[in-house]
């Protein structure tokens, strides 16, 4: 097998992906000899992306049984309690090592965390730094941390291809370094950390390198999956026509934005009881529908920010101008896009997989803290929980080749992992947002299918992002389609209600 690849290497632990997740584990891995791969360039998944901030039960009323109670509220039943408490339990202890790692959050006068609201949060328990920069300041202080430690190695340009598996274990992986050098990494230790799916839809948040590539590596190696037809749409992205689109934090809602529709009308009163700041899923939809129904949707933040939207809100403030919007003056055009995944990669509360030298964390993680549905600002909280615990579990079962790492070779060729087809992926992105998005029914869902399968075989042979796609789109479909009900962000037209019959998972490769 070696005699295929210009570089055979060894590591205690490979990481694929360098965003919080991945980061986090890193970190705490790196008594041990760590290789940390992104596609791109460091941080460029979504972390770096994260506006509103990170949920945890820091404030003086607060408590992680409350962080948990509405967690499981979102959650539409599928959460795993457990984890759950889990997450809200060990969150303060995880937020006070970012600080440590020099995370600067933001702070009131006195010293004390500034913390705000979100939807489906009772109390004010977010985090957030810079105003609304939180990913990007989350990611700076890790990636610093992690070049400054001389057991971890980042490299960048590396497309994790395929786990190699050898006696049902998994052993390593093989990876492309920029766009010509082959790799065999072997390790008793992957984590996966690969980040969501949001690239398989037309509109989304998520930026290029977040396809899914994770839980496509894991199906193939035969690692189960759960609770991926649940993706949740954010319900005000900034409708400018960028792609990625600038997302539109909740934390605006959560200082009293409202949603209006072109005739002034704030149609959320009519909707929910919370008005803008019921369940995601919820305000998804019915910004969808009036959207649907040749209308437009607007954030109307004017009055409730005005003024102090450039200290507030720095980065949207910036995106929204860069297109012309001033959001102290006018109302700013929204519409839903993809933008989490909660299902994944099923994991135990150490982030084990189903298969021995598998670990999965952050997003492409389905540890159940989040069932169908995600509680704001849970996402980051769960890369930094997970991606700890992670890490204490693969040191506690004695992993480690005792080996140093060479140096891995630079990409002679630099550049994102080329979209092979684009063409096809841009029918896929498409197909999956008319069909396998915020609406789904049967009908639509079986013609996706087929759609999809047709787009699979122009897909070249091999592994590549088209193909990762296809095959995670299928699954994405396949799953929505067998669960004949609506619950959290899966909503069916034809199975509009929740059932009891449906408290179970659907399972890939169980
Ligand atoms: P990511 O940060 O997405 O990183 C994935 C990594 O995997 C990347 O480095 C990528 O290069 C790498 N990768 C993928 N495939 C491969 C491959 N084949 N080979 C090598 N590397 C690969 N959550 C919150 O909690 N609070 C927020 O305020 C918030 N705001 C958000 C705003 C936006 C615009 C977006 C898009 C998301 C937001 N989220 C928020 C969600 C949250 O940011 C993400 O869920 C979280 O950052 C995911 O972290 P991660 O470490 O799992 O993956
Ligand atoms: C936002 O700022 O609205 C995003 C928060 C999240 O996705 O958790």
């Amino acid at each position: 097998m070696t005699a295929n690849f210009d570089q055979v290497l060894a590591a205690d632990a490979i990481v694929v992906g360098s965003g919080i997740a991945g980061l986090t584990a890193a970190i705490e891995l790196a008594p041990l000899r760590v290789i940390v791969l992104s596609k791109g360039e460091v941080a460029d998944g979504s972390t770096p992306y994260a506006q509103g901030g990170i949920a945890a039960a820091v404030g003086g009323d607060d408590s992680p049984a409350w962080h948990a109670s509405d967690t499981l509220e979102v959650g539409g039943g599928l959460n795993d309690e457990t984890a759950v408490e889990v997450l809200t339990g060990e969150g303060p202890a995880r937020v006070t090592d970012l600080i440590a790692r020099g995370v600067a959050f933001d702070r009131n006068e006195d010293g004390s965390l500034m913390l705000g609201r979100e939807a489906g949060h009772d109390t004010r328990r977010i985090l957030h730094a810079d105003g609304d920069a939180t990913g990007a300041e989350i990611a700076r202080a890790l990636v610093a941390v992690a070049r400054a430690s001389e057991n971890i190695q980042i490299v960048d340009h590396a497309f994790a291809a395929d786990l190699v598996v050898d006696a049902g274990r998994v052993v390593g992986l093989t990876a492309r370094i920029g766009l010509n050098i082959q790799v065999l990494l072997n390790a008793p230790a992957v984590v996966l950390a690969t980040g969501g799916v949001g690239r398989l839809y037309a509109n989304t948040t998520n930026p290029p390198p977040v396809t899914g590539d994770g839980l496509a590596m894991a199906a193939r190696a035969g690692a189960r999956l759960r609770d991926i037809e649940f993706v949740q749409f954010h319900p005000t992205a900034l409708a400018s026509g960028r792609d990625p689109m600038s997302l539109l934090t909740e934390a605006l809602r959560g200082e009293g934005a409202v949603l209006l529709d072109d005739q002034g009308r704030r149609f959320m009163v009519d909707v929910h009881e919370d008005a803008e700041l019921a369940p995601r899923d919820v305000v998804a939809r019915a910004n969808w529908r009036v959207i649907q129904d040749g209308g437009k949707v607007f954030l109307d933040a004017t009055t409730a920010v005005g003024a102090a939207f450039p200290t507030r809100f720095p980065t949207v403030f910036g995106l929204c101008m860069e297109d012309g919007i001033d959001p102290r003056k006018e109302p700013m055009p929204a519409a839903p896009a993809a933008h989490y995944h909660m299902g994944g990669i099923a994991t135990d509360l150490g982030g084990r997989s189903s298969l021995p030298g598998l670990w999965a964390v952050g997003e492409t993680a389905r540890t159940g803290v989040h069932g169908a549905n995600r509680l704001a600002s849970n996402s980051l909280l769960e890369g930094a929980v997970f991606g700890h615990r992670a890490a204490l579990d693969i040191e506690a079962a004695g992993m480690g080749n005792g080996v140093g790492i060479a140096a891995l070779r630079a990409a002679e060729a630099p550049g994102l992992e080329p979209d092979p087809q684009p063409d096809v992926i841009s029918e896929l992105r498409d197909l999956m947002w008319a069909r396998v998005g915020l609406i789904r029914h049967h009908t639509g869902l079986m013609s996706a299918l087929e759609e999809i399968d047709r787009l699979g075989e122009k897909i070249e042979p091999g592994v590549s992002v088209g193909a990762n796609m296809v095959a995670v789109a299928r699954m994405i479909a396949s799953a929505a389609l067998l669960r004949t009900e609506s619950r959290g962000g899966h909503y069916r037209t034809d199975f509009p209600e929740t059932t009891r019959w449906w408290d179970r998972p659907v399972v890939v490769n169980s």
